[in-house]
């Protein structure tokens, strides 16, 4: 039989993986925690309707890649595909929409059925904060800063620009959309067939088109910015006002329009170019009309997610897993000791391996290769007399010290690293 695989665009997450992902997560919550964002948790999965139409019906994200399932009650349900109209569902469903403003963190795996590459997964990981209750262009600087801090804090805000743009409120975007269609009618045998299609569903999409020919077209279309409305402006001067104040940099992109319909008034993205093609590692804005689209009452909110996978490839491995001590039992009449011995240890805290291998050379070897600081080797003879073989691995160095002694030494040992002071 063929071995078994995982499913196109799942991933195993492995230790080394697992571990960098650690790192993200929970610099994330640590820095999500200090602007007030508290921990909370949707399902995996909602009703369709949930994501239907507060992404988009005609946006990529709903029209071709949700998993969406009928279930044995004849429940149209979808695997959350994002989790801001999650979080808005849950407030809306929780009664808090008097309790406002509420700011909540969350982190979980994401499900779309996108064509994966890498840093794409069908299968992939955020962690998002969603600041929600305030029409006030301060809470947008706080997210972008909130966002900013955490990617400094990883190491990584050097290596991206945040791309800033103000998708105005609907009577701008009303404005552009005819201006813009008007434009691109002119075109239309030319652009891409996407583009084409997009031209009557969803034409502000069209700014976000890789295609050659579509970018070449845009050159000359008209601009979002000359289109806001003279309150979207100042919303957008306030936001980039406090963003200068913070020294917070980032970049006008007039064509950056986001991915899903719910976005008013500020969007931004933190774009990295080590990651290839994949390298939006961080995206967000304000999605003011959301919660009305969901049955609540009008509620201002912003927020962003960053991609786990797509960080954790960007910061390097900052930690390899080692271990305090091995305890290298030296004969087998010593096993059930030096478990013992093991045990006992891990109970005060420390991280312990018994290398198993077939003779005690090769067991020495393994506590080395596993980048065990100490090896306390005990026999049938340490056990008698109550004492372990100290060796210290950097350097070599051994001696037979009584147990208590070598449980001093090793405590001051791990703690200070007196490399070579066995004979103290
Ligand atoms: P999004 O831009 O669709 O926004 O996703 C946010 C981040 O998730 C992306 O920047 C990227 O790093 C990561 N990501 C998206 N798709 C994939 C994939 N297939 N594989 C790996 N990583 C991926 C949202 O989801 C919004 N809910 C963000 C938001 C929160 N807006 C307001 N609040």
């Amino acid at each position: 039989m063929k071995p078994m695989q995982p499913v196109r665009g799942t991933a195993d997450l492995m230790p080394r993986q697992k571990s960098q992902m650690n790192i993200v997560l929970e610099k994330a919550s640590l820095i999500a925690s200090r602007y007030g964002f508290q921990d909370m948790e949707t399902p995996i999965f909602e009703f369709t309707e949930v994501f239907s139409r507060p992404l988009g019906e005609s946006s990529d994200v709903v029209a071709k890649e949700t998993y969406s399932f009928e279930d044995r009650g004849g429940s149209s349900l979808t695997l959350r595909p994002e989790g801001t109209a999650s979080v808005m569902r849950a407030l809306i469903s929780n009664g808090l929409t008097q309790s406002l403003p509420q700011k909540f963190f969350y982190a979980g795996p994401m499900f779309r059925y996108e064509r994966p590459q890498k840093g794409r997964m069908r299968q992939f990981h955020q962690i998002g904060c969603e600041y929600i209750g305030s029409f006030n262009p301060l809470s947008d600087a706080e997210v972008i800063g909130c966002a900013a801090q955490f990617l400094s804090e990883l190491g990584v805000l050097d290596s991206c620009i945040l791309h800033l743009n103000s998708l105005g409120d609907g009577q701008s975007r009303d404005a552009y959309r005819v201006a813009l269609v008007a434009f691109l009618s002119d075109y239309k045998n030319e652009l891409s067939s996407d583009s084409q299609r997009r031209l009557n569903e969803n034409p502000l999409r069209i700014l976000d088109s890789k295609a050659d020919e579509d970018r070449e077209i845009l050159k000359n279309a008209p601009q979002l910015p000359a289109f806001l409305t003279s309150q979207a402006q100042q919303h957008f001067e306030h936001v980039t006002n406090a963003l200068d104040k913070a020294g917070i940099n980032w970049q006008l992109d007039t064509n950056l329009v986001r991915g899903l319909d719910y976005y008013s008034h500020t969007a931004f993205e933190f774009i990295t170019e080590e990651l290839g093609s994949q390298g939006t590692v961080l995206g967000g804005g304000r999605y003011d009309g959301l919660s009305a689209m969901l049955g609540g009452p009008d509620i201002g909110a912003v927020g962003f997610a960053a991609g786990v996978e797509r960080l954790a490839l960007l910061i390097e491995q900052k930690q390899e897993f080692t271990y305090d001590i091995a305890v290298v039992i030296a004969d087998d009449n010593a096993s059930s000791d030096g478990f013992a011995l093991a045990q006992n240890l891990r109970l005060q805290g420390l991280k312990i391996d018994i290398p198993m291998a077939p003779q005690l050379g090769k067991k020495l070897k393994r506590a080395s290769l596993i980048g065990c600081k100490l090896s306390f080797i005990i026999g049938e003879n340490e056990i008698k007399s109550d004492t372990i073989q100290v060796k210290i691995m950097t350097t070599g160095e051994q001696k037979q010290m009584e147990t208590s002694q070598a449980l001093l030494f090793a405590a001051t040992f791990l703690k200070h690293g007196l490399e070579g002071n066995l004979s103290e």
